[in-house]
């Protein structure tokens, strides 16, 4: 009786043991490559800079889902609209600050609009979330 008992101990201890060493094992391959870098850079301001993007900004009409410029009504338009990544293309800056005043002003010459009706804050979301867009593959 008391053999049993001891040895039933010894199998529960021994599968707990195989458990904890694959579970150990298995995580860190897997996650940190996928999640820690989107949400480090995706803050309050970059999902509210996502939604505006999508609605009042329109970009996703022209800049596209991933901002590679290739909206449905991007892809028609000469000079086309920024790939956000192409770190070298930009003509008027790449920090939020320049981010937000082109917004504003729009890029004389092109299909790129003003929008001096979104606030300032709002530019601001909006520029995070392009900035944020840069680091995608
Ligand atoms: C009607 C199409 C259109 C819409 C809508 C649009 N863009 Fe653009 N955008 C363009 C085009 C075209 C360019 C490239 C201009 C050029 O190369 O001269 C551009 C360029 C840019 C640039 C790079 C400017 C630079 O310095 O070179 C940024 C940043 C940008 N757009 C952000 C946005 C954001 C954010 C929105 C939404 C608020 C938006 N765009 C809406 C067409 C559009």
């Amino acid at each position: 009786m008391k053999k049993t008992i001891v040895f039933h101990a010894l199998l529960t201890l021994l599968a707990a043991g195989a458990i904890m060493v694959t579970g150990y094992c298995k995580k860190p391959a897997g996650d940190t490559t996928s999640t820690t870098t989107t949400s480090a850079a995706m803050d309050a301001d970059a999902e509210k800079g996502r939604a505006l993007y999508i609605s009042t900004g329109n970009c996703i009409t022209c800049h596209g889902e991933s901002g590679k410029g290739d909206g449905p009504v991007g892809v028609s338009l000469n000079p086309k609209p920024r790939n956000f990544r192409n770190m070298g293309d930009y003509k008027q800056g790449s920090s939020q600050e320049a981010i937000a005043a082109t917004i504003k002003n729009g890029v004389p010459g092109s299909a790129m609009p003003p929008n001096p009706a979104i606030s300032e804050a709002d530019r601001m979301a909006l520029a995070k979330y392009v900035i944020y867009l840069q680091t995608q593959p």
